[in-house]
């Protein structure tokens, strides 16, 4: 299974038809995915015009994919309240506060039922998981922009969530990185972690929790998951 496998599954099961990916590089996701409205933001697409064309005849959804080649919190500043998606892919900048900003951003623009999904949310060691500190340091920690390996502080973002936002049921999927899985409703656990606790935290107090922090789920509750939403 890959990654896009696990988004297709959730649009497929919610019967999706509005889809928004944050960060799609060169759109080996994107180009893939099946929905009658779909929108990519980033602000470097690595795809060439000729990639997009091949996709459009492979993949219909692609003709009236719409593409926005900016940042997420610019793409943010500029919708309208009332638009909305089903589900979100957040996968651009894998900083805490970018994707926790992608994440709140998204949660404005989600319907009531939708579903946010995460990427890089479980960094398998140190290295990848090191955080960056300025859009230049992350370029440099990532510098082929996509599919390093690179997660960055992500995790924290689902640790904050489970901290601070109660009206969310949040866990990750022990899978690719870590997917992150939120939506609205009543969530099974919670943590109980301060923003400068959260701050202060590092890999090794990761590595030491992972289980209870990330609300980590083996793929087998990828099926439970799928036959509740
Ligand atoms: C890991 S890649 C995305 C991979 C893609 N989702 C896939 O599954 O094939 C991360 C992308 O995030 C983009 N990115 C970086 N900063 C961003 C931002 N502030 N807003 C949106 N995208 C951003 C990068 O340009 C890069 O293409």
């Amino acid at each position: 299974m890959k990654r896009r496998d696990v988004i297709q599954k959730i649009i497929d099961a919610k019967k999706a038809r509005t889809y928004l990916e944050i960060g799609i590089g060169g759109g080996k996701n994107f180009l893939r995915i099946r929905a009658s409205k779909k929108t990519a933001v980033d602000p470097n697409f690595t795809f060439s015009r000729r990639r997009r064309i091949e996709w459009t005849f492979r993949n219909l959804s692609n003709v009236r994919a719409k593409l926005y080649e900016c940042t997420s919190d610019r793409y943010f500043a500029l919708k309208k309240p009332t638009d909305r998606f089903d589900v979100v892919f957040v996968d651009g900048l894998h900083t805490y506060e970018q994707s926790l900003r992608d994440v709140i951003n998204s949660l404005n623009h989600l319907n009531k039922t939708g579903v946010i999904i995460m990427h890089d949310c479980s960094p398998p060691d140190k290295a990848s998981a090191q955080p960056a500190e300025s859009v230049k340091h992350a370029a440099e920690l990532n510098p082929s922009g996509c599919s390093s390996g690179w997660c960055g502080d992500v995790w924290k973002t689902i640790c904050y969530l489970r901290s601070h936002r109660k009206d969310l049921n949040v866990f990750v999927l022990d899978f690719d990185y870590g997917m992150g899985i939120v939506t609205r409703g009543q969530a099974e656990s919670y943590l109980d972690l301060s923003k400068d606790e959260l701050d202060k935290m590092t890999y090794d107090d990761l590595e030491k929790d992972r289980n209870n922090l990330l609300n980590l789920k083996d793929m087998r509750y990828l099926s439970e998951f799928l036959g509740n939403i």
